[in-house]
């Protein structure tokens, strides 16, 4: 039976372009994920959007001298075609100022108001008094009390990830004057997490197969005992609360983009034509909803949104918080504001999306962080993409194109170097499918390498282009058995190269896309045209490494100097 997963994506902040660290962690995880499923016949509902809302995009919308609405309209754009570039195969990338976004956050925050877990209360905020007006979130920074950082906002600290109260704040000012806020109590909605700490403990104790950092991290918490937070704030730009006498503040940002996932799928099924084909997968009990992210959104959505799903009832908890660790750039924390990022758009000017996915896969901060370096990319696009996997592609198809005029060669008797080649199939679908279905996509593209490193020492040990002058029979059995090998790879290397597994696809005769292919061995037909191959991937020269490196100490001085 096919089952209903929901592959939850984090919703960026469209502060600033999107860049390497918005995808090695989220967005590609989940792809694969997400592809993986369909492949295997899974029902997919794959959603996200972008993060509109709340403090940092006002900030970046200040500093640029535009409108909030302008500045996330126009990098909301940058996302969703960076999505479409990427492969990102989302059902449906929305964002947070939709009416319909609007509409279902207002219907969660009253249905949240009536259960009694919002209540009003007074709360201590900073107050500029340069500008006389309250400071919300990341608009005031200091000493994170957890980690020692100093550039903690007043909700979260992007360092180590804990929620933050700004009272809490060491050396707390303000952002854009640096001036000393002095605090002022002001009537705020609490979201009443002390209400749901046996709850969630118990939830998350059962949790024994989620990553060490995200369960250890969530049980910290949890140790600490939680503490009803203020979910609305002094702002003027996000989601009004529907209460009177509330009209001059709005919903936290964070209250309301957990809400995103939801809103999303009621979205994606009002579009779809049937309004309520989202129920499958938040109402159903056996729906699987997936959630990925970075590391610093862990507490919103192992503590805040299960709080707040539990006490609306009846809709489905995460089955799994997958959060990744951080990547870090030629050893350097990424960093949207000081200019130390690789840019996608900028990237995909002139680079195929496939070889990121692969080397970003490869280097996948799930368990610890991990450095993405321009030699590393080039290492990996030519030692192993090209000269692994594309390099077995291309042999084989040029050898079976131009010995056997364009088509599928019929074989003879295997032998046993054949049985095991067969086999090799076989256990490669068996690895990558229980690596994928773990989401440990470190691991199962390392099952896909094996493969295809079998593919060469098989045709290495046999070589074709001798046995083709020799045994004209052997060659078609050898070609044969390393076109089984090639149909294997199609289907494995599927979730992390869409672009290039598709164009393979084709080169073994086939039309449709390879979804249609399913999760399995798809026996070479003797007689299947074959169309003349090109190779998949393209050698990258060495000289890129210096380029690169140029290009970005030019941009994180050119950035230093607007500063
Ligand atoms: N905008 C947040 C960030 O970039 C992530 C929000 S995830 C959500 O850190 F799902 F809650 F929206
Ligand atoms: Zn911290």
């Amino acid at each position: 039976m096919a089952e209903r997963v929901l592959v939850a994506v984090a919703w960026p902040y469209v502060n600033g372009l999107p860049h390497l660290g918005h995808i090695a962690g989220n967005s590609l995880p989940a792809d694969i994920f997400a592809r993986f499923n369909r492949l295997i016949g899974n029902d997919v509902l794959m959603v996200s959007g972008s993060d509109m809302h709340g403090t940092p995009t006002m900030l970046a919308a200040r500093q640029q001298g535009v409108s909030t609405l302008e500045l996330v309209q126009r990098y909301h754009n940058a996302f969703a075609e960076t999505n479409r570039q990427m492969g990102f195969s989302f059902d449906l990338y929305t964002h947070t100022d939709t009416d319909n976004h609007h509409a279902v956050s207002q219907a969660m925050f009253t249905r949240l108001l009536e259960n009694g877990y919002l209540v009003e209360g007074v709360q201590s905020m900073p107050f500029c008094l340069e500008e006389q007006r309250f400071l919300s979130d990341r608009f005031v920074e200091g000493v994170c009390p957890h980690c020692g950082f100093d550039g903690a906002g007043g909700d979260q600290c992007d360092n180590c990830g804990n929620t933050i109260d700004p009272a809490e704040l060491g050396n707390i000012r303000c952002k854009e004057d640096g001036s000393t806020p002095e605090f002022r109590d002001t009537i705020h909605f609490f979201l009443r997490l002390s209400a749901f700490q046996d709850r969630l403990t118990e939830w998350i104790s059962g949790k024994d197969d989620w990553r060490p950092n995200v369960r250890n991290f969530s049980m910290g918490i949890l140790k600490q005992g939680l503490k009803d937070r203020a979910i609305t704030r002094d702002i003027d730009w996000g989601i009004k609360i529907p209460v009177n006498g509330f009209e001059d503040k709005r919903i936290y940002v964070w209250f309301e983009a957990v809400i995103g996932y939801l809103s999303a799928s009621i979205e994606w099924a009002k579009n779809s034509g049937n309004p309520d084909a989202w129920k499958a997968w938040w109402e159903e009990e056996d729906a699987r909803p997936i959630y990925f992210q970075g590391k610093d959104n862990i507490p919103f959505h192992t503590i805040i949104w299960p709080a707040m799903l539990m006490g609306h009832g009846g809709l489905n908890l995460p089955e799994d918080v997958a959060a990744n660790e951080f990547l870090t750039l030629e050893g350097r924390p990424l960093s949207t504001s000081s200019g130390w990022a690789v840019w996608l758009p900028d990237f995909l000017e002139r680079y195929d999306p496939d070889p990121l996915r692969y080397y970003l896969t490869s280097i996948m901060p799930e368990t610890s962080d991990s450095d993405f370096t321009w030699n590393g990319f080039l290492l990996a696009n030519n030692n192993e993409l090209v000269a692994t996997f594309g390099n077995l592609i291309h042999r084989v198809l040029t050898l079976t194109t131009r010995n056997f005029d364009n088509a599928v060669p019929e074989p003879g008797d295997p032998g046993p170097e054949e049985n095991a080649a067969l086999e090799a199939c076989d256990t490669a679908l068996t690895d990558v499918a229980r690596h994928l279905a773990a989401r440990n996509f470190r691991e199962g593209l390392r099952a896909v390498m094996v493969l295809a490193q079998h593919g060469n020492r098989y045709i290495d040990g046999r070589a074709p282009w001798k046995q083709i002058k020799e045994d004209r029979e052997a060659a078609a059995t050898t070609l044969w058995t390393a076109l089984n090998i090639v149909e294997t790879l199609r289907t494995v290397a599927y979730p992390y190269l869409p672009f290039s597994t598709q164009t393979l696809h084709e080169l073994l005769g086939h039309d449709g896309d390879v979804l249609s292919s399913g999760w399995q061995r798809q026996t070479p037909d003797p007689g299947t045209a074959l169309p003349d191959p090109t190779p998949i991937f393209k050698k990258l020269d060495e000289s890129i490494v210096e380029e690169e490196s140029e290009r970005l100490a030019a941009a994180s001085a050119r950035r230093r100097n607007q500063t």
